[in-house]
Formats: structure tokens, C-alpha cells, sequence
């Protein structure tokens, strides 16, 4: 892939925010204070996308509800991951004839994952006669200019060619206040992992350039963000397409360099590229936090080679264990597939038996849901619903346990943690996060958000630690 044919060009960049202008001016015209509401769904991907869409939105003269039934324009930023991801959505978009049939000049879209599948984007053009804009990843650099088509014309608007993708620089963002950023720096999987629908609607990787992305995390560390998360579908290929050789362990240590209080995190990472040069680079880097998100899958070899993951149980092990090696008190989270078309109870609980052998803090836990058009939904899949679920449970039970024993371990130590918000328990006000994103939900005062402080642990449970400050 050429990668002149990946950057969007400036020229292009610079006419979507005349299609903003154009919006905006219109609008005033109407003296108008349009309102939008932006539903997010699925990964932290989507959410910078979300926060991408928020940020043209904000130039086109938007402000931002929760509620749909106050914005001029609705937008749901959907996930395809699994099954009940997109019904969620077709439900919610169900829900919108209402809210159009009291506001007929409200403007729905759909975008996100769903939107690039033509199953999906042609169910919508039959189907939902409501929704006036659709469009898929491909195409969020130039939602000003959809957008303004659709005001223009008062036609629907599709924009969901199937593409290779593409990487536009410098989208205004409207980020989340607070501590925490994200920061994508690829965008598309090349993997093709047999199950997942992603790379078909997220296209091909593409990374973005290194003098790029360590300008962004500079400027957000001196805004004051303290938590700051790179994102890519497998971010251990970052690089591979930009003939620098230059890889995710030199971007990590680069940004390592940039001086200030903040801690760098970064998923997902794919284990057949994870490499011990990452995890050396980790443990030299005082930013980079501890912490290892390691989607395994299934702990059986047949079901990996079936899923197409191209790592084998004994090579995750050794990988888990040199990162445990070189990094004492590593953090490891891990995604699973219980149910993998012709996956058996013994196979799946070679997975129940990987995860008490490597002992995650937290897992990612899903049931094998089909997703049309990729490999794995032709396979056959033998096993009932009810089988899967009796697998799953065992799985949930043994992992509860385990993260119970882990989070027992810290009470009356004292850990270093970012305040990060406010909880909804009186007794417990603040929320916080060690350095390897484990959840203390703390006795404080507000006053502590934002900072990094020493806290002694005095309770824990499955999913928390409970402290006090020192
Ligand atoms: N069914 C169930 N889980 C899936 N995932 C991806 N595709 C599917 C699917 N078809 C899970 C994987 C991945 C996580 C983001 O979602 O575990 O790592
Ligand atoms: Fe999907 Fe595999 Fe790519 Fe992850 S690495 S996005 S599971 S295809």
C-alpha cells in the first residue's frame, strides 16, 4: 500500500471546515443554537471517534445533550463486535421514530462499524426511512461536508464505500474533561482473526506518523492530562507500514522522553507481536504504566489455530511470563471467546485452565456470537447455547475468585493512585486508579481530583479496592 494514498491531503482537511462554516452560518441565519446528541457504543476507538465527531460538531455551532429528544441531530456511533451490540442499536433506532415524529426536522445518522456493513447499511436504507445519514469509519473526516448535503439536499445521504481506510490528521476533538485522553495512533487490522468482524469494516492498518502522535500526547500532557491511553487494534504493528523502521517500542520510549506527571497506557496489543523488546521498554519507562491488556481467546491450541491467532498456549505463557519477569507486579487483563464453533467442553476449559495458571487481575469475557461474513460464522457449531453458558460460568467463577484473591492481597498496603472523578457512595465519594488501572474507590475530599496520591487500601472486593488517603 502506497502509503500517498493514506494521508488525507490538507487541501481535502481544509474544505471540511468551510463545510462547518457553511453549517454554522446557516444556522445563525435561522439565529438557530442547534443541539446534537452523540451516542457512543463499543470500544474505546469509538469513543475517540465520538469525541472527533463531537469536535466538528462544535465547530458546525453545536452544543451537546444526553437526551434525544432535545437535539436537532441524533447521531449513534455503533459497534458490530457482536450480535447484541447491533441490536441495541436497531432498538434504539427504533425508538427514534418518535422523537422524529414529534421534531420532523431532526437529523438521525448512523455510523461506526455497523454502518460499513452492507447487510447492515442496506437493512437501514429499506427499513428506517428515518434515518437520514449514514456512514461508516471510512468516512468520519468528511462528516462536515455529509452533513451539509443533507441539510442542502434533504435527501439521504449514504457514504459507505468499502475502503481501504485512511488516516486524517489534525479533526478537532472535544475531549472528555478530566485526567484521562485517548490517542489513536493506528487505525484497521490486517489480522483477520477468524471470528472478527473488524477488519472488514475498519480496513486495512495504517499507522499514523510518530512525529504526529508524540506532538498530540505533548499537548495533552500539558493541558494537564495525567492518564493518557493509545489506541489501535493491535497497537504491536504500529509502524509496520511506514518503512522507518521505527516501532511501537520506539514510540513508547520516545513519548517516555516528555517531561511531566502522567501515565501512558495502551491497547490492545495482539501476542503473536508482542515482542520482549515491549516489555523491556515498559519496565525502563517510568511513564508507562505496568499494565498489560493481552487478549489470549481460548487457551487451547486447535480453537487458536481455528480462530487464526497464530500463537500457540505455550508461546502466551512464556510471553506472560518474561513480562512478568522484568515487571514485579505487571497488571494483566486479558479478552476470551467461550464457545468458538466446535469448541469442546474440554477445549474450552483448557481456557478455565490458562487463566488460573497465568492468574489475570480482570477478563474481558464473551460468548462466540456469529458475525455474518467473516470466516468462522460458515464453521459448524455444534454446541447449544445452554452447553456455552455452563463453560462461561465455570469461567466467571474461577476469574472471580482470582481477582478476589488479588484485590484481598492489597488491603493494608499502600499504593500510589490518580483521582480521577466522584462516585455515586457516600461512604466511598471518589474513585481512583492505580498504576496498573486497577479501580479504588477512596474516602477523600474533592479537592483530590486530578492529583496522584498515596492511599492505604482497607478493603477490597471482586471488582474494587476500598482506601483512605495517607
Ligand atoms: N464473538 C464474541 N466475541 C468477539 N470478540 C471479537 N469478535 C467476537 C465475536 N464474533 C471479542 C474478542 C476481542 C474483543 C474486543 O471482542 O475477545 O478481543
Ligand atoms: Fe479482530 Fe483479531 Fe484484529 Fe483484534 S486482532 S481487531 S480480534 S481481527
Amino acid at each position: 500500500m502506497e502509503r500517498k494514498n493514506v494521508l488525507i491531503p490538507q487541501a481535502d482537511l481544509d474544505r471540511q471546515r468551510e463545510f462547518e462554516e457553511k453549517i454554522r452560518a446557516m444556522f445563525a441565519s435561522r439565529e438557530a443554537h442547534p443541539v446534537a446528541c452523540v451516542d457512543t457504543f463499543g470500544c474505546q476507538q469509538n469513543v475517540a471517534d465520538g469525541q472527533k465527531l463531537m469536535g466538528m460538531l462544535a465547530d458546525c455551532g453545536f452544543t451537546f445533550t444526553q437526551d434525544p429528544k432535545e437535539a436537532d441531530l441524533v447521531i449513534l456511533n455503533t459497534c458490530a463486535i457482536r450480535e447484541h451490540a447491533e441490536d441495541r442499536v436497531f432498538g434504539n433506532l427504533g425508538a427514534l421514530t418518535h422523537t422524529k415524529k414529534e421534531n420532523p426536522e431532526q437529523v438521525i445518522a448512523l455510523c461506526g462499524c455497523m454502518a460499513q456493513e452492507p447487510r447492515v447499511s442496506e437493512r437501514i436504507r429499506k427499513s428506517y426511512p428515518h434515518v437520514d445519514l449514514v456512514f461508516g469509519p471510512q468516512a468520519l473526516w468528511k462528516f462536515p461536508e455529509l452533513l451539509w448535503q443533507v441539510y442542502e439536499t434533504h435527501k439521504r445521504v449514504f457514504s459507505v464505500q468499502d475502503e481501504h481506510g485512511t488516516i486524517a490528521e489534525g479533526i478537532p476533538v472535544v475531549r472528555e474533561k478530566g485526567v484521562k485522553a485517548w490517542v489513536s495512533i493506528m487505525y484497521g487490522c490486517n489480522n483477520f482473526c477468524s471470528y472478527c468482524i473488524v477488519p472488514y469494516v475498519r480496513g486495512r492498518e495504517r499507522s499514523r506518523d510518530p512525529q504526529c502522535v508524540l506532538e498530540e500526547v505533548r499537548q495533552l500532557v500539558e493541558a494537564g492530562y495525567k492518564d493518557i491511553t493509545l489506541l489501535g487494534q493491535n497497537v504491536n504493528s504500529y509502524g509496520n507500514d511506514l518503512d522507518l523502521d521505527y516501532h511501537f517500542p520506539d514510540l513508547l520510549a520516545d513519548i517516555d522522553k516528555i517531561p511531566g506527571e502522567y501515565l501512558i497506557r495502551f491497547m490492545s496489543s495482539h501476542p503473536k507481536d508482542a515482542t520482549k523488546r515491549l516489555f523491556d521498554v515498559m519496565a525502563a519507562s517510568p511513564h508507562v504504566a505496568k499494565q498489560l491488556h493481552l487478549p489470549f481467546q481460548s487457551g487451547n491450541d486447535r480453537v487458536l489455530k481455528e480462530m487464526n491467532r497464530r500463537y500457540t498456549r505455550q508461546q502466551y505463557l512464556d510471553l506472560v511470563n518474561y513480562a512478568k519477569s522484568v515487571m514485579p507486579g505487571l497488571v494483566l487483563t486479558s479478552d476470551v471467546i467461550i464457545g468458538f464453533p466446535g469448541e469442546t467442553e474440554a477445549e474450552a476449559m483448557d481456557t478455565v485452565s490458562l487463566v488460573e495458571e497465568v492468574g489475570f487481575d480482570a477478563l474481558f469475557t464473551f460468548i462466540y456470537s456469529p458475525r455474518p461474513g467473516t470466516k468462522a460464522a460458515e464453521m459448524p457449531d455444534p454446541a447449544t447455547r445452554a452447553e456455552k453458558q455452563t463453560w462461561f460460568d465455570k469461567l466467571l467463577e474461577v476469574q472471580n475468585h482470582m481477582s478476589a484473591k488479588l484485590h484481598a492481597a492489597y488491603v493494608g498496603k499502600t499504593v500510589r493512585v490518580l483521582v480521577d472523578g466522584e462516585s455515586d457512595d457516600p461512604e466511598f465519594p471518589l474513585t481512583s486508579r492505580t498504576e496498573g488501572n486497577r479501580l479504588v474507590r477512596l474516602k477523600g475530599d474533592k479537592a483530590l481530583i486530578g492529583q496522584f496520591i498515596d492511599v492505604t487500601v482497607t478493603g477490597s472486593n471482586t471488582w474494587a479496592l476500598y482506601g483512605e488517603a495517607v
